[in-house]
């Protein structure tokens, strides 16, 4: 053992590792103030937020390199407590919930795991991933000291703790589980629970320590957390972030990659170059755990989508897309990072940090220790500095922080991202949808149809009703008119989605979270139907009792008469249909005598399902379904859940930019996209879940749309580019401390074909002198070497990857002393 490392080991602060054998293959993991240790060694690990349920088994192989090559070292998840035990006692293991198979695919691949059991999650997860059942118990109050809730909490927590001790998965017994965490973000909402907040964290702690892992307990946004549990910091930045005790490392369980999108939303991004800033700040001031939070977000299938109103995608600009596909420069760009901090991993470890400021918005990091010495120095202002540190004189571009691992040469700067990574531009394309059949339909009835339906005097909430086994559920009345008088109803609702019927025809619709519609309604003599179908989209999942916002049309329903008078109708008799008759009839498998097949298929009318038979478009490519021309509605394939779709949810016209600025602090609405667009036009679906011909694809529809306008679509790569300055640094990974050897590598342009099997066809662009636009529009600027093109042809056709030298020596001096840079467009077949 290294002296740095015998004194790492004496200053451990050991955690309940007492009752967990160490096996042969198995490794110590505790932590002191400055990170995590495994086997007496300090870590610096990089981890990054895959969600099993996300995503399919199939993927999951994949994703998981493709974390790895990013210089990714623990894969971060959530427990998902509704997907395991959707009804009490009976639990669920299986597919996408496969929850040991993704942590051994992990360990496979060389990952370490952070299980973040909760088992509350937040997540945008349907009801912060509470099964609803949890809600029924009676004398119920969760998240709080309430002995119904503990129980259920502590057997499902054993329960999860238990199979993966059984499964030998934690790092005392050899698996790769470094970590856990019990609650989620509780410090957030505490003050609203009252004194009662304390004791349940304090039991939590004790509860959760009490399981004997073998390895260290996290609790994020707790600033109270008990010992031994390590508090933890989620947000866009963490770097002023310090635990609450001085044994503690400081660490960093949530860094938003991006954010979530609603229906109705615009879509946000997050610039790499803020998010790598943030990153780059957070080990600069002593972080040695950083999780990016999602590294691959995925898909919410079925109906697990939190909200109200949280969309199918779960993107969230992540380094890997929705399809699992790298995300450039983004990807690319994390990765260099990941490689120069891993650079400094042994004089991070070895000491603290001593700041020091080098002037306004300017400070340097040094972590010096023997003969071990890095640097970060950064510029948190908003215009670019020239600084000198240790009497050498450094560029630092706004908002950015350059990583030193010697102390002396950049080997990477947070703002230069065209560093190696490329940016690839994406494109669509749809593709008819084909098959043996063609469409059929069975029309949804209006209003009460099932045998189960029940009447209840006044208006009853909907979670409380449906018990979540549907998003649909109809309020009805009859009710007699003398003379037909009536003229309009007013229903006040907590929403999220209504849709009104008065004898039979659709009369209204709204989704608003809380609805408050006044319908102008015809009445007739006589005996009149009310039919209110009230629609959720995900349960609520995060703030201070989340879990008794309710939900459906809890009144007041009042008609107003032609004669200025109004009748109350909330504490009538309401009759009451849980769910969808073509729920009841299974109709989502596409298995029913009932289809009709005729050439006048109903379009644009609300209530129906589609269905048809279509063959698997070529390839081994993302795949996506395309609703323009759909409402809102729900679709499955060979009866699996692709999600919700809604298509005419038109986010904002107002609120985005194209090129968002990423100096200065990011929010969840800094930087958005897709303003006036739908939310939401692309779907998801698993390869995995098709067969190559005659599968079946269903759809629910609410609104009414035309399901002829539909198609698949592929995610075309469509261009690559990179450009690199003379300025760059070289390559990361050709970082060398000589400083002789680096000027002789200098900074190389790299392009690299995204898929295995594909090589670099054509050069659509290069230029060589001062290239101005960006991917998909470079053209010439005053200075242009003549011959790049013809070099870069030379250099990549052909080929896999190619890298090119950015300077004179490869294409001559086109103009003297300009500052010069090397700009490609490729495309790769
Ligand atoms: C955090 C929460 C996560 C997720 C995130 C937003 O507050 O811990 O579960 O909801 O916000 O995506």
């Amino acid at each position: 053992m290294k002296r740095r490392e015998i004194l790492a080991a004496a200053a451990c602060f050991v955690v309940a590792v007492a009752a967990a054998a160490t096996t042969a293959l198995g490794a110590n993991v505790s932590y002191d103030h400055r990170a995590l240790v495994i086997d007496g060694k300090r870590r610096v690990l990089i981890s990054g937020s895959i969600h099993y349920p996300r995503s399919t088994p199939d993927m999951w192989p994949d994703l998981l390199q493709k974390s790895k090559d990013g210089g990714v070292d623990v894969i971060e998840t959530y427990v998902f407590w509704s997907g395991h035990e959707p009804v009490q006692n009976q639990y669920n293991f299986e597919g996408r919930y496969d929850l040991v198979q993704f942590i051994k695919l992990a360990a496979k691949a060389g990952l370490y795991v952070h299980l973040r059991i909760g088992p509350y999650v937040c997540a945008e997860w349907n009801y912060g991933g509470f099964p609803l059942w949890l809600h029924f118990i009676p004398g119920i109050q969760l998240r709080t000291d309430n002995e119904p809730y503990k129980a259920e909490m502590k057997r499902f927590t054993a329960k999860i703790v238990d199979l993966m001790k059984k499964e030998k998965l934690y790092a005392s017994q050899g698996g790769p589980i470094i970590l856990s965490q019990i609650e989620n973000e509780y410090g957030n909402v505490d003050s609203a629970y009252g004194p009662a907040a304390k004791t349940y964290i304090n039991w939590a702690a004790k509860m959760a320590v009490s399981l004997n892992t073998g390895v260290p307990w996290v609790m994020c946004q707790q600033k109270d957390a008990p010992d031994p549990i390590i508090n933890t910091c989620n947000g866009f930045y963490c770097d002023q972030f310090t635990p609450n005790s001085n044994n503690k490392p400081k660490m960093w369980t949530e860094n938003w990659s991006g954010w979530f999108l609603s229906f109705g939303g615009a879509v946000p991004y997050r610039p790499v170059e803020d998010l790598a800033f943030a990153v780059g700040r957070f080990f600069q001031l002593g972080g040695t755990f950083q999780n990016y939070y999602m590294y691959h977000g995925g898909t919410n299938f079925g109906r697990t989508s939190g909200g109200p109103f949280i969309s199918t995608s779960y993107d969230y600009d992540a380094p890997l897309d929705e399809y699992g596909q790298l995300r450039q420069p983004k990807w690319g760009h994390l990765k260099d990072l990941h490689k120069a901090i891993k650079l400094c991993e042994d004089a991070l470890l070895a000491t603290d940090p001593a700041t020091t400021s080098l002037g306004s918005n300017v400070e340097a990091t040094t972590y010096k220790s023997g003969s071990v010495c890095a640097a970060f120095l950064a510029n948190t202002g908003t215009s670019d500095k020239t600084v000198t540190f240790s009497g050498n004189s450094y560029k630092l571009p706004a908002w950015s922080v350059s990583i030193l691992p010697d102390c002396k040469t950049v080997a990477f700067n947070t703002a230069k991202v065209w560093i190696n990574a490329v940016t690839v531009v994406p494109s669509f394309t749809r593709e008819a949808i084909d098959g043996d059949s063609d469409w059929s339909w069975i029309d949804e009835p209006v209003g009460i149809t099932k045998d189960d339906a029940f009447t209840k005097p006044g208006l009853q909430d909907q979670i409380n009703t449906t018990s979540d086994q549907s998003d649909y559920l109809w309020y009805s009345l009859s009710i007699n008119s003398e003379d037909g008088a009536g003229s309009q109803i007013d229903v006040e609702s907590l929403g999220h989605v209504l849709h009104t019927f008065v004898n039979g025809s659709a009369t209204g619709n709204s989704n608003n979270a809380k609805v408050s519609e006044d319908v102008p309604v015809t009445l007739v003599a006589g005996k009149n139907t009310i039919d209110l179908l009230s629609v959720t989209v995900g349960l609520q999942n995060y703030g201070a009792f989340f879990d008794l916002k309710g939900a459906g049309i809890t009144g007041p329903v009042v008609l107003k008469l032609k004669n200025g008078s109004a009748i109350d109708l909330s504490s009538q008799k309401w009759t009451y249909q849980v769910g969808l008759k073509g729920e009841g009839l299974g109709l989502s498998s596409g298995d029913s005598a009932q289809w009709v097949s005729q050439s006048s298929l109903p379009t644009m009318k609300p209530l129906v399902w589609y269905k048809r038979s279509f063959n698997t478009p070529g390839g081994d490519g993302p795949l996506a379904i395309d609703f323009t021309g759909m409402g809102k509605g729900e679709a499955w394939v060979n009866g699996q859940s692709i999600g919700r779709y809604w298509p005419t949810n038109i986010a904002p016209s107002s609120g985005c930019t194209d090129s968002c600025d990423y100096r200065g602090s990011y929010g969840a609405n800094k930087c958005l996209k897709n303003c006036g667009k739908p939310s939401q036009t692309l779907y998801h679906v698993p390869r995995s879940w098709l067969k190559s011909t005659g599968n079946t694809l269903v759809l629910f529809e609410e609104n009414g749309g035309d399901p002829t306008k539909i198609a698949f679509a592929t995610p075309q790569v469509g261009s690559l580019c990179a450009q690199v300055s003379e300025t760059h640094p070289s390559p990361v990974h050709k970082w060398s401390s000589d400083l002789r050897a680096q000027t002789k590598s200098g900074p190389v342009l790299s392009l690299s074909c995204p898929h295995p099997n594909q090589v670099i066809s054509s050069i659509k662009y290069a230029s060589y002198g001062t290239p101005q636009g960006t991917c998909g529009s470079f053209n010439n600027g005053q200075c242009h070497s003549q011959n790049t093109l013809s070099i870069v042809q030379k250099a990549c056709i052909g080929s896999k990857n190619c890298s090119i030298k950015v300077s004179n020596s490869t294409f001559g001096e086109p103009c003297g002393l300009v500052r010069k840079s090397l700009a490609v467009e490729a495309s790769c077949t």
